[in-house]
């Protein structure tokens, strides 16, 4: 990195987005702009806009006050949330950071990178800030304070803040639950704060893993978005404030339980990762997520391969012939991967017992897993294990054994929830156990994947004898643990799974290659998880099964096109006991899953788009190739529409001055040309659905460019 800041401002750029940080004075970095990228801009330029952007006095305000930090402080007169929370003995709660040192890195239109150490020698309190601008326009930044005393410093918590427009009126989070994980909901963004906290140790199935603000009606393709994501699998806080000023900030950081971290004289606490994209419309949001996502030196690079899971084909009841039947019948649809879902191991005949013995069950396997695994291996596919390494169920080997390996605090065990407790992984015996069981097993198979489950949020999760809150060392050790068994076997891949989809997040995705978005895989609902989970993963991180004709979460039957159309937008698989499923349903499964090989390149590299349909009834989403030379889209009958026929559908995120060929899957006959332009402005008409149904369009270049 290079010192570069002379001016005291430095502009950071990437791929239309622009940021101007105002480094003069001794103060903490205070971000002046974060939206559309402002052009180069001089230093007088400069001045001008961190000028613009600072607040004025006004009766009975401060005299002068002050920008908003990236880390908020009290000492600036800032009236909202503090970044830094904390105390020694009631002393040192409020700081005052003088900025010691910048590192600049950067340059042009690529992005760029700060870092800033600043120290409050009162509190005897260093702090690192970092903040980078990849080159798809995505924000990140973290920040760590060192305890400089020899005195604990009691921390409550550091949250960073990014402020926002008086554009952004509107707030859109995420809600959710079991079986329904990411819900929008709006709320206007007035005066006062819209917090979100998460106290479930987990990300958690209502958690918001995308919390924006914006211009009024702000939709996929439309209005001014100002986005965060909190890259972390445990506790956190995500808010929007307003002041009564006018200003407004968004900001997140880690939550800590009440003496959670409590820094010895040199340590250090270091926030996770907040992620931050702006766009014109949610698509572009999302595109500076996934682009990112892709950028990763460790995001998957093979083609994703179609996955059959047996969770939902047998549940508990393991039998080797009839698994066995399943895997032929898997392979003769054409499936890559055979994933045996819980139940494997010691006293796994429910969900009663058995968590934490994590040896194969000699009764239910004699032979162990081995004849299952050569048999899927013959038969070309590979094989995946279930396992769930935090968990431990009161009735097992590991919990009569270790009884103190069980989070809780005040000598109390906590509530069950599905009949099991959460194993102490900063407990050193218990994570090397845990790291020996599954390193004996992948050793031992050649187990290419690990569906790594997390079925309960955590309640009272204390550790050791004190009881001390050990949500946050906890997440470190699963991320720890995760890491060691990687670097031990390369090429292992990793599914984040948590009853669904309750832990999804950029902290996690660091050692996961895939998430499973939820445990309903009734399409109709589908359409919904998958679309919002998409407003951050790009589909290839998105697993995304065919279930039964029935769907067991909502009793809801389904025809075949309208489930595998839907899982053909993320990472697919057979969630569906295709053993006893009919020979023309497993031939027209078969056709889906060549589709999906066919169509996954593009899928998997290609940009999400998501139409701002006027009709609630249709939905319109699709992938459009990198190159924009082709593009498949899903046009959804959500439920019947209001007027017959349902109107034209636009089809945007093509290039304007190109000439398409569109044609309903399956329809080859009916196909048009027309072009980017006209697709995306006026659109097309398409044939009236039955609800729950969808057309594919499959749309592809008709000619280089047009005369
Ligand atoms: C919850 C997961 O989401 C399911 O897919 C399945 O693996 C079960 N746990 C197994 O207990």
């Amino acid at each position: 990195m290079r010192f570069n800041v002379t001016s005291g401002l430095v502009q950071l750029r990437a791929a239309g987005v622009g940021v101007v940080l105002d480094l003069r004075g001794d103060r903490l970095p205070r971000v002046v702009h974060w939206g559309p990228d402002l052009g180069d801009l001089g230093p007088d330029d400069l001045v001008a806009v961190a000028d613009a952007g600072a607040p004025a006095a006004t009766p009975n305000s401060l005299d002068e006050p002050q920008p908003v930090g990236l880390l908020p402080e009290h000492a600036d007169g800032w009236f909202g949330r503090p970044g830094l929370t904390g105390h020694r003995s009631g002393r040192d709660w409020s700081t005052r950071f003088d900025l010691s040192s910048v590192r600049f890195e950067g340059a042009g239109t690529g992005g760029g990178a700060v870092e800033v150490a600043a120290y409050d020698k009162t509190a005897g309190l260093a702090l690192r800030i970092e903040l980078e601008l990849t080159p798809s326009g995505l924000l990140r930044t973290r920040a760590a304070v060192r305890n400089e005393s020899t005195e604990p410093f009691t921390l409550g918590g550091v949250e960073l803040a990014l402020p926002v427009p008086p554009e952004a009126t509107e707030v859109l989070d995420l809600a959710g639950r079991w079986g329904r994980e990411r819900a929008p909901q709006r709320t206007p963004f007035g005066v006062g704060a819209r917090v979100r906290e998460n106290r479930r140790g987990r990300t958690g199935g209502d958690a918001s893993i995308l919390f924006a603000a914006g211009s009024p009606g702000f939709g996929f393709r439309s209005g001014q978005v100002w986005a965060l994501h909190l890259g972390w699998s445990g506790n956190h806080r995500l808010y929007a404030e307003r002041l009564s000023s006018g200003e407004a900030v968004l900001g997140a950081g880690e939550l800590l339980s009440a003496g959670e971290v409590v820094l010895a004289a040199g340590e250090e606490y270091e926030s996770p990762w907040l992620y931050a994209a702006y766009g014109d419309g949610l698509d572009e949001v999302s595109a500076r997520f996934h682009q990112y996502l892709r950028s990763r030196p460790a995001h998957p690079a093979q083609p994703r391969p179609v996955v059959l899971n047996t969770w939902e084909a047998v549940y508990f009841d393991h039998d080797l012939d009839r698994l066995k039947e399943l895997a032929d019948a898997g392979a003769e649809v054409g499936a890559e991967r055979f994933v045996l879902d819980d139940g494997w191991f010691r006293h796994r005949r429910n969900d009663h017992a058995g968590l934490g013995d994590w040896y194969v069950d000699e009764q239910v396997w004699p032979d162990g897993l081995r004849p299952l695994v050569d048999h899927v291996v013959a038969l070309g596919m590979d094989f995946g294990l279930w396992v769930e390494p935090e968990m431990i169920s009161l009735d097992s080997d590991l919990a009569r054994a270790h009884p103190d390996w069980i989070l809780g605090t005040g000598g109390r065990i906590p509530p069950e929830a599905r009949h099991q407790q959460v194993l102490d992984l900063t407990n050193p015996a218990a994570y090397d156990y845990i790291l020996e069981r599954l390193d004996a097993l992948l050793t031992e198979y050649p187990i290419a994947f690990l569906k790594w489950d997390h079925n309960r949020d955590l309640v009272e999760a204390g550790s050791g004898p004190s009881g001390a809150p050990a949500v946050h060392r906890q997440t470190l050790s699963t991320y720890r643990l995760m890491a060691e068994l990687r670097r031990r076997h390369p090429g292992l891949e990793i599914e984040s799974c948590s009853s669904g989809g309750a832990r999804v997040d950029l902290g996690i995705l660091q050692h996961t290659d895939r998430i499973w978005a939820s445990d309903c895989i009734d399409a109709l609902e589908r359409q919904q998880i998958q679309r919002w989970t998409a407003a951050l993963l790009p589909p290839e991180l998105i697993g995304a099964h065919v279930g039964a004709p029935w769907s067991l979460t909502t009793g809801r039957w389904h025809d075949l096109s309208f489930r595998a159309g839907t899982a053909l937008f993320g990472h697919f698989g057979i969630e569906w006991d295709i053993s006893r499923a009919s020979a023309q349903e497993r031939a027209d499964l078969a056709s889906w899953v060549a589709l999906y090989k066919e169509l996954r390149e593009l899928l998997h590299t290609g940009e999400v788009v998501r139409a701002d349909h006027p009709d609630p009834a249709s939905w319109v989403h699709g992938v459009v190739s990198e190159s924009r030379d082709q593009a498949v889209f899903a046009v959804v009958a959500m439920r019947t529409a209001l007027t017959s026929p349902p109107g034209r559908v636009r089809l945007p995120g093509l290039d304007p001055d190109r000439r398409y060929r569109v044609a309903v899957l399956g329809d080859d006959d009916g196909a048009v040309v027309i072009t980017g332009r006209a697709l995306g402005a006026a659109g097309l008409r398409v044939p009236t659905q039955h609800p729950e149904r969808l057309l594919l369009l499959r749309i592809t270049s008709s000619e280089e460019g047009m005369t």
